[in-house]
């Protein structure tokens, strides 16, 4: 059997990093892997970097990352609405601005899509989709046709991804199975502050995934965010657990479930 910790955006929440590679190391895990989206959103970005390195954590490129390494003038979030653009560039500039040169040029060295070979299962992880690093995969407009599309034409049996912020899985025909293994950054709109990363259990005869909760200092995160001037947007929804930027691009039943 062997165990991997796969983690969507961080978004800056090193006190959520710190707290979830913790409960790793009780729990053991054979690998740790970061979907990618390290920095926005959050306060002091430059503070994640060293935990990512000392604890060994794999990282890919995010859309985040892949702007910060080169340097463009927005995140390629890919919002829609101009009030989500609003906030997205607010955060985008405070991360820039704060992301020190070193940890920008090594963001441009990661990849984009890790592939392994575990237990006999190909496995594919990247960010937003495998076609399109800022695709938004959630539960309720991937149909299984889609998600087996994307695994035959990936040639993969599971794929992860994150991006959404809103964690699911599905397991489909010979016990494939696609996940969206959530984020560590901020909650995730149902009103609990605490954030999620993604345990994945493989077998040569199995393959299953565990969404572990992660309780973390959510107030301290939020006295950061005050220190640094964030939106109060951002705070509210740190210390409540319910989203208040970002509703725009959710699908009627993601965001039926939310409280705004
Ligand atoms: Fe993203």
């Amino acid at each position: 059997m062997t165990r991997l910790a796969l983690i969507g955006g961080i978004y800056s929440n090193y006190h959520a990093l710190e707290a979830a590679l913790d409960t790793m190391d009780r729990r053991g895990v054979d690998g740790v892997y970061c979907l990618g989206d390290v920095g926005g959103f959050g306060p002091y970005p430059d503070r994640v970097y060293p935990l990512l390195r000392s604890r060994g954590v794999e990282c890919l490129q995010g859309n985040y990352d892949n702007s910060l390494a080169g340097g463009l003038g927005d995140c390629q979030c890919g919002y829609t609405d101009p009030r989500d653009n609003y906030f997205a560039r607010l955060s985008y500039r405070y991360t820039f601005e704060r992301t020190s040169q070193e940890n920008k040029k090594w963001l441009g060295t990661l990849p984009t899509l890790v592939r392994l070979e575990v237990e006999g299962w190909r496995v594919l992880l990247c960010h937003g989709s495998p076609r399109k690093m800022n695709e938004f995969l959630w539960e309720s407009t991937s149909p299984d046709s889609f998600l087996e599309y994307l695994l035959d034409e990936s040639q993969a049996d599971i794929v992860g991804v994150t991006h959404t912020g809103i964690k699911w899985q599905r397991k489909l025909s010979d016990d494939r199975l696609f996940v969206n293994v959530g984020v560590l950054g901020r909650p995730e709109n149902n009103g609990q502050t605490c954030v999620w990363y993604t345990e994945l259990s493989l077998s040569e005869q199995r393959a299953s995934v565990n969404f572990v909760p992660v309780v973390y200092d959510h107030q301290a995160l939020a006295a950061d965010m005050q220190a640094e001037a964030l939106p109060r947007q951002f705070i509210e929804t740190i210390l409540t657990g319910w989203w208040t930027t970002c509703l725009e691009i959710l699908p009627h039943k993601e965001r039926a479930r939310g409280r705004f």
